[in-house]
């Protein structure tokens, strides 16, 4: 009896020490039950918030400065609450679906009362990191800016731009606030994330802008062929073909390279630079493409007032193209088939057009891709879908 009794305690002890070392246990009491039991009334949240920061591919580690997981939790439900807007029906999410890299399968989206915008949804999830690579709030002065026209600096201030836009959600700052205050979930995450469960609208800006801060995409096919190459000491990504690639992979990357790469990105990794007609190197926020010879939307020039701006748009790095058809900032081209043609015979000789894009006489420059040329391109920018955040949990609907 009393080897049991020994026994039993040694069993028990040995329980509560093992138990206390898994780190994972505090992390169950993340949230009081209480306000666990509360979110999860509608909110579909995990025990403990994840970590948001976007991780390379070969586990290479975070690729910007940590993101708050906290904010970024009451950012998300924030993000998909469509409580937020005048009618009740649109949330961001709405126009930026995960399925659709977090942008829209539509050429422009609907707002509130089925009002239509003027322009295609961005798709979030085109860029590496949100964080890294847009917005003076994370980058300082000289960081690239948002929306087709570069007209908002920081995420916050393009949150805001979007929830008083009357064509999207259309309340006032003061309006989303009380709607915020009115709904019990969010007290707990308020809680959290700012120690207080005031609700300010900066707070609601800081939080969605932290969420968006923390969307990003490293772990498609080209960034693990990359991984793959550098393992084996190869660098150089532009010249050399990626080892785990098929052969027209490999002669789409290529003909990206040499043709689409100056102006999109070579890596896919950092902001495009793209070479000026005197030879240097500059970063390449706008441009013209050519799409029209009279653009009926002004664009950048919209933004600065600048006559060598008017028509021109942003840049937009290619990640996870595939999946945010409908292209160009008025999503007038519904394939890749399409955009390809577009610079195959398409390009117009629009005043702005980028020098890349026109001949040593100024006129338009046509690419005259063959179909094989064609196929291969598309079969590069299929290998830029990241498939494994498209369904990530971490960015996914949070209500029930
Ligand atoms: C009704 C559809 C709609 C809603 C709702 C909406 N957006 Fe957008 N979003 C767009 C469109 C369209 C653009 C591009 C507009 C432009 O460039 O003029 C855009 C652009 C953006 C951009 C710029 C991306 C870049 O790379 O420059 C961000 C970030 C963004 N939206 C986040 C949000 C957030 C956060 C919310 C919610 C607070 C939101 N959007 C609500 C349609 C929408
Ligand atoms: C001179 C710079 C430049 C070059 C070179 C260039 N592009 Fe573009 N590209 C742009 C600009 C600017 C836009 C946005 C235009 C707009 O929407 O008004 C764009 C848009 C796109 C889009 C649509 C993106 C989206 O999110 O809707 C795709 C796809 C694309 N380009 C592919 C290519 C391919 C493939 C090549 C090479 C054959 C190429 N581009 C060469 C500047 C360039």
């Amino acid at each position: 009896m009393k080897h049991l009794l020994t026994l039993a305690l040694v069993v028990a002890l040995a329980t509560f020490f093992a138990s206390c070392d898994k780190g994972s246990n505090f992390d169950y009491y993340y949230y009081s039950a209480e306000d666990y039991a509360l979110l999860s009334e509608y909110l579909n949240l995990p025990e403990a918030p994840p970590d948001f920061s976007p991780q390379r591919a070969g586990g290479l580690g975070p690729v910007s400065k940590a993101i708050d997981r906290d904010k970024a939790t009451l950012g998300k439900v924030l993000f998909y609450d469509k409580k937020l807007s005048r009618d009740g029906t649109v949330a961001c999410a709405n126009c930026h679906k995960q399925e659709f890299a977090f942008g829209d399968n539509t050429a422009v989206s609907k707002g509130v009362f089925d009002r239509s915008g003027d322009r295609n949804s961005i798709a979030l999830m085109s860029v590496p990191s949100f964080a890294s690579d847009y917005g003076t709030d994370l980058n300082g002065p000289g960081a690239k800016r948002f929306f087709w026209d570069n007209r908002a600096e920081t995420a916050a201030a393009q949150s805001r731009g979007s929830i008083t836009n009357p064509k999207e959600m259309d309340m006032d700052m003061a309006e989303i606030a009380a709607m915020v205050r009115a709904q019990p979930y969010y007290e707990p995450l308020f809680r959290k994330a700012f120690k207080d469960t005031e609700v300010t609208e900066d707070r609601v800006t800081e939080a969605i802008a932290e969420f968006v801060n923390s969307i990003g995409s490293l772990n498609s096919r080209f960034d693990q062929a990359v991984e793959e190459n550098r393992r084996q000491g190869i660098f150089d990504v532009i010249n050399f073909s990626l080892t785990t690639f098929t052969p027209d992979e490999n002669r789409g990357k290529s003909l990206y390279m040499l043709n689409c790469g100056s102006c999109h990105g070579f890596d896919q990794i950092s902001t495009p630079f793209s070479q000026t007609p005197q030879g240097t190197f500059e970063q390449l926020t706008h441009a013209s493409n050519g799409l029209d010879a009279q653009p009926s939307d002004a664009g950048v020039g919209g933004t600065t007032g600048l006559n060598t701006d008017m028509g021109t748009f942003k840049v937009p790095t290619l990640r996870n193209i595939a999946k945010s058809a409908p292209y160009m900032h008025d999503g007038r081209f519904a394939t890749l088939e399409q955009v390809i043609e577009h610079y195959s015979t398409g390009i117009q000789p629009h005043a702005n057009l980028h020098f890349g894009l026109k001949n040593t006489d100024g006129t338009p420059r046509r690419f005259n891709f063959t179909e094989d040329n064609k196929k291969d391109l598309i079969a590069f920018l299929n290998t830029l879908t990241d498939e494994s955040i498209l369904a990530d949990e971490r960015y996914a609907n949070p209500f029930r």
